[in-house]
Formats: structure tokens, sequence, C-alpha cells
């Protein structure tokens, strides 16, 4: 470990201001709070910045459709995004936001920088138009039909229906989905950083090698150098909102991309005119500090590529580190809105869980690579109780209160215990457990941490403290055991510190201490201070609290709030608008008689059982009960559910469609579902209904 004190600026990915906070963001926030709690706990000297990335397409539709400004839309958001970083201890300096001023002086700056240095140019390029909107419309708002399946009203990208991937310009039938009018393809300037000039690529080549990158994003950096760099449009035109670019008279703005990162630059400015700190220090070369960056690997290209470059060129200093966290999977599967494991930040704290459970949870799944990270509620659950209440806490609950009742709230002389094994094993342990948390391996420094409990708790059991007090004579032995269990709890709770602040703090309190750093494992407990009255430091987690957390998370569904119906991904559309010359409701005219819909025979049926389809991502295999028939039928609806939950449900079934042979087995009917491409909804049954029973 490096013992000199650092100088240290952490930054976290900018959360963009068109959504709340959900769990899934919540791993990289843990991540880097619990590094720049390490790191603080060390003694070195770390500033800590984020903001709000607030420009673009989205957020410009998404205020027009809620009626608001653009200004006032991402106030509230920062408002919720403070709120909500402060409720699981994410500790920043400062939020800040990409629209501000600091942020727009660098930003030209850096323009004016590169400009200089002959790096950006000017090419035309073809893009669709939406000539009602007016205005040149990003690929994923263009939606169309299927060139494939003929499916209506999918993405520009690809089919959620056959899973056909093609270019928006491949849609029958394009429109636009914000005015629904049929794009047309404009042409218009663009301006470019010259990523692929050769002084670019040989400065990312060498930067690569520098050790600042993680294996597998070193991996990355060489498959997108084989690939072959491209120059980057970093130009928007109007209506955009964001920053015009200079000399443009208003009519080209900086494209979101290049001024969020810039945003790591205005925030730690605007913390310096406030703290006093000195800006050059961090952000010009040549001054022993360090620069970590802290995001998710969906957006590695745009730190390790275009971020490091534009520094470079511009008069800035370049990244010392880039710390890339995998994507969150909840129960094995993305997140997702229809499943209710789309797990706002917000309903987490309403519900009453603890969110040091959470980042505990984080801290033991994150082990410093890239990997994903897969929250798995049962052993999310087993997890905090055996580990955090069953192991950790428990010391204390066993320990405390003889020492408070019996002896006056003192521990027993140290030198009689200090030099016992297993506290000098645990102390031993300090540097192995920094090292991990510098390395950011937390699963392993939280696994020797776990294994020092287990001794503590072995020891205490042999000693059984709870017979020691009601025999004769073993008062100094029941002093003893409780005095070296509480001084090892002292010592894991200063392990944990940075995971567990406020646990920690509450230990701080209940032994009397002044808040603990790394340097304090050389210490120990003293008879001077005294122990108070033994709080409860922590619940167990209820299986009922993680399932409320799911069905809360199902209801923002059915009943959109404004921040949720939006939430998550830059692509998230401020509303879709259908073209006016098709619409859903497919009444088209031609009505049927009843006896054409007698034709349908639709039952009621039990499901008995559910099951993943080995080889398909859409399928679920079905058993239902059709009215003393069992039926076999394959439905496509496991994107949108786990089969636990269809087990024991009615349903609806079309019982007479003709048998589909599959390549997994034979489909005896259907299952009705509604559905619009955001999500899909089996259709129940009232109570009271039975298997068989005709729908009519
Ligand atoms: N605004 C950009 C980042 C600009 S940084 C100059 C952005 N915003 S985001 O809100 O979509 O994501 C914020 C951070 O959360 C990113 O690091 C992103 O990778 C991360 N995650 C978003 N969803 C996630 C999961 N499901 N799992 C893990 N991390 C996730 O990207
Ligand atoms: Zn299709």
């Amino acid at each position: 470990m490096n013992t000199s004190a650092r100088r240290i600026l952490i930054t976290n990915a900018l959360p963009y201001a068109n959504g709340p906070i959900h769990i899934g963001h919540l791993v990289g926030y843990i991540q880097a709070d619990i590094w720049v709690r390490f790191q603080r706990m060390c003694g070195h000297e770390v500033h800590y910045v984020c903001a709000d990335d607030t420009h673009g397409t989205p957020i410009m539709l998404r205020a027009e459709s809620e009626g608001i400004t653009p200004e006032a839309l991402i106030d509230r958001v920062h408002g919720e995004h403070v709120r909500d970083f402060r409720d699981f201890q994410v500790c920043f300096d400062n939020f800040h936001s990409t629209h501000s001023a600091e942020t727009r002086s660098h930003c030209e700056a850096i323009y004016a920088e590169l400009n200089k240095a002959g790096l950006i140019v000017k090419r035309d390029v073809e893009q669709f138009y939406d000539p009602v909107k007016q205005m040149f419309l990003p690929d994923r708002y263009i939606r169309g039909e299927c060139p494939k399946c003929h499916a209506r009203d999918q993405y520009g990208d690809s089919c959620e229906v056959c899973g056909t991937t093609y270019a928006p310009t491949d849609l029958i039938n394009p429109y636009s989905s914000v005015s629904g009018a049929t794009p047309e393809r404009r042409s218009s300037e663009h301006y470019f950083f010259a990523l692929s000039s050769p002084q670019c690529i040989e400065f990312l080549q060498q930067w690569t090698r520098s050790g600042t990158l993680q294996s597998e994003a070193a991996n990355k950096m060489a498959e997108w150098f084989g690939a072959g760099l491209q120059d980057w449009d970093i130009s928007r035109d109007a209506p955009y909102f964001g920053f015009p670019i200079p000399g443009t008279d208003g009519a080209k703005y900086f494209y979101v991309w290049l001024d969020a990162p810039i945003g790591y630059i205005g925030s730690f400015e605007n913390y310096c005119a406030r703290e006093g700190v000195n800006f050059d220090e961090f952000w010009r070369a040549g001054h022993n500090t360090e620069l970590h960056h802290f995001i998710g690997k969906d957006i590695l290209y745009f730190h390790a590529l275009f971020w490091p470059a534009m520094l470079e060129y511009s008069g800035y200093r370049t990244p010392s580190q880039l710390a890339v966290n995998g994507f969150l999977t909840v129960n094995g599967e993305k997140m997702s809105k229809s499943r209710g494991t789309f797990i706002t930040a917000e309903s987490y704290i309403k519900l009453g869980l603890n969110p040091e459970w959470l980042r505990y949870y984080f801290a033991v799944k994150s082990n410093g690579t890239m990997e994903d990270v897969d929250l798995n509620f049962d052993d999310f659950i087993a997890r905090v109780n055996s580990d955090l209440v069953g192991k950790f806490v428990n010391i204390a609950s066993r320990c405390a209160g003889f020492i408070e009742r019996n002896f006056d709230g003192r521990v027993q002389n140290p030198e009689l215990w200090r030099q016992d094994d297993v506290l000098r094993d645990i102390r031993a342990r300090a540097n192995d457990i920094a090292g991990w948390y510098d390395t950011r391996d937390f699963a392993r420094a939280l696994r020797a941490v776990m294994e020092c409990a287990d001794a503590l708790n072995r020891l205490v059991d042999a000693e059984k403290p709870w017979e020691l007090v009601k025999q004769e004579g073993t008062t100094e032995r029941l002093h003893s055991v409780c005095s070296r269990a509480l001084e090892g709890f002292r010592l894991l709770a200063l392990y944990l510190k940075p995971v567990l602040p406020a646990t920690a703090q509450a230990v701080e309190e209940l032994l009397g201490l002044s808040p603990m750093t790394w340097a304090d494992v050389d210490k120990h407990l003293s008879p001077e201070q005294r122990i108070v009255r033994f709080k409860h430091l922590m619940t167990r987690v209820d299986a009922r609290q993680t399932t409320a957390l799911v069905e809360a998370n199902l209801a923002t569904l059915a009943k959109p709030t404004a921040a949720a119906a939006n939430a998550g991904s830059q692509g998230a559309d401020a509303k879709v608008v259908k073209p006016k010359q098709k619409t859903n409701t497919e009444s088209a005219g031609e009505h049927i008689s009843i006896d054409d819909f007698m034709r349908v025979d639709l039952r009621v049926a039990l499901v008995k059982s559910a099951e993943l389809v080995d080889g398909s991502d859409k399928l679920l295999r079905l058993v239902v009960d059709a009215g003393g028939e069992e039926r076999q039928i394959f439905a496509g609806i496991r994107q949108h559910y786990a089969p636990e939950q269809l087990v024991g449900r009615n349903v609806v079934i079309v019982a007479n469609l003709a048998p589909r042979k599959m390549r997994f087995g034979v489909s005896e009917g259907m299952v009705l579902a509604a559905g619009d491409g955001e999500g899909l909804f089996v259709l129940g049954v009232d109570q009271g209904a039975s298997p068989g029973m005709r729908a009519r």
C-alpha cells in the first residue's frame, strides 16, 4: 500500500437528468463511494464530484411533453437525485449540473483548443428530419414496420418481435415518434473531432498501455483499434438543448456527449471556488495528483477514446484510471419494468429497506472487474441476515450488555487481553484488506472480514459469557471474553466502515470512539471510555420486504408518475406519437358476427407449472389445467414474466387453436396477453372462476 498521502480527484458518471436513480445506477455510485471513504480513512486527500447530465434531445422533448422548460425539468430532477444519493450515503463533495457556467466555459475553451490544433473537421451528414417538428431526429425516434416480420411500431435498430436488427432506413413506413410524420432524409453540415488522425491514434495507444485500464477494458480498446477509429460527430443542429457552438449563430450545438464529461471539470471548478481547493493542481498536467473516473461499462467508449484525446489536445491532464463496473441484473435477468425489477432508489427507501443492506450486497458482489453484478433476492436476504446480522452485529449483541451491566461499561485492562491470538490475527489482516479495498476487490476484503467475524464468534461460543455470568468466580473470565469480543468487533466495524458508514458511526457511539481511521487498527479499547447502552445496530431483512419492493415497482408501471414513466436509458422517449394514418385500435371498418367470435374457444386455464425453455430467450413452457385436461403451451413471455410469477394463476387461453409443432415440443393453445412493445401483461380472471370455464 501507498503510505504517503495521495491527492485524488474521483468522479462518478453523470446520471441523465430525465429519470430517477435506480438500483442499476447505484452499483457504480456505491462502488465509488466505498473507494472514496476507504481512501479518506487512509488519510489521503480526496475530492469526490458528480453532476447531472442535462443536455440532449430526450431531455428537450421530455420537458416539452410535460409542458415545462428544460431548465425546470432538470432543476426538479436535480433535487430528486441529490435526495437519492444522500439516502444511499453516496457522499459527493459536490453534485453540480452540466447546464452551468463552469461547464460551458470549459466546453468552449476545449473546443477552441481542439480547433486550433486542427482537430475539428466539418462534413455533411445525412439524417432523419421530422418535417412537422422541423428538427433532425436521433434514430431512436424513428419507428416503423419490421422489414422481416412486419410487426408494427418497431424501433429503428431492431425488432422486438422477431429480433432482427437493421438500419432505420430499412423500416417499412417509417414515422417520427415525436410527431407521427413521415421522416425525410436531409443533409446538414456537422463538426467532427478528428479521432482518426494519426496523432490521436498514437496518443491513445500509448495511453492504453499506461496501466490505467482494467484488463477487460484494455482488450476492448484493442478491439476498437483493430476495427479502426472513426471521427466523432460532436455537433447537432438547432433546436437542441445544450450549449451553442461559438461562431455558428445558434444554428449548431455541442452534442451532449461532448459537454457531459466536461461536467466533471465544471463540477470540480464550482467546488474549488466554494472550498478554496486549487483547480489547476487536479486538471493540469504535472502536479502529482490522481484523477479516477468511475463509470459503467456501456460508456467506456466515450471515456477511453474521446475523452482522453480531447483532454490531451486541449491542455488538460488525462485520467489516471478508469474504474469500470459491470451491469446490474436482477434474479439473473435484465432489469425490467414489467417484472417490477426496475427498482427506483426512492421506492427502496420509502418502503423502509436499509440502504446499507444494498451497499453491503453490492460490495460483496464487486471484485474490481467489469463483470455484471446480479442481485438475487434470496441471496440478498441470506447475505445480509447471515453476514451482517448473524455474524457481525451478533458479536456486540452477545457481549456489550455484560460490559455495560456488570462492569460499569468498561473493558478489562487491555494489558490482560491485547495479545490475544484471535485479535492478533484479525489485526494482522488489516494490510490485506486495505489492499483489496484499494484495488476495488471489495468481495475479497469482505470475505476476509467475515472470516474474522467467524473467529470471534467461535471465541464467544467457546467461553459462553451467558453461562459465565451465572457462575461463581468467573467474573474475570467474563470480563476478558467480552472485552476481547468487543475489541474484535471494533476492528470489524473499522474494516466495514467504507461500506457501512452509518452502522460504523453507531458503533463509534456505542464504544465511545472518535471517528475511526485506518490507523486506528493499532489502537485498542480502553477502560477510560464507557460503553453506552447497546442499541440495535441493524435489523434482518424479511422476504416480505423484497416482495413488496418488486410490487411497488410494478405499480409505478400501471400508473406512471412523471419521473418513473421515462426511467433509465437515454433513449427514453418523451412520448410516442403514433402515425396519424394508422392507429393501434384495429377496428378498421370490418365487423365480425357473433358467430365468428363464438368460433374462438376462449377458456379459463390454471397454470400448474411454468419453466424456462432451454435455447429460447423468448419462450416459457407452461402446463395448464384447461378444465380437466392438461395442456402444454409455449408462451412468448419470458422477457416479461418469471416462471414463478405465473404458477397458480388463472389465465385465458385460446383452446381451439390448431396445435403447433415447435422446436421444443407441441404448443396446444395460446395464452392471451396485452402488450405494446413497452411491456406485456397476461390477462387474468376475477376470483371465483374455475379452469375450463368459457369466456364469451
Ligand atoms: N449521462 C451518461 C453518463 C455521462 S458521464 C460523463 C449516462 N447516464 S446514465 O444515467 O444512463 O447512467 C449513469 C451511470 O449508471 C453510468 O455509469 C451507467 O453505466 C450506469 N448504469 C446505468 N444502468 C446501469 C445498470 N443497469 N447497471 C449498472 N450500471 C448502470 O450514461
Ligand atoms: Zn420483426
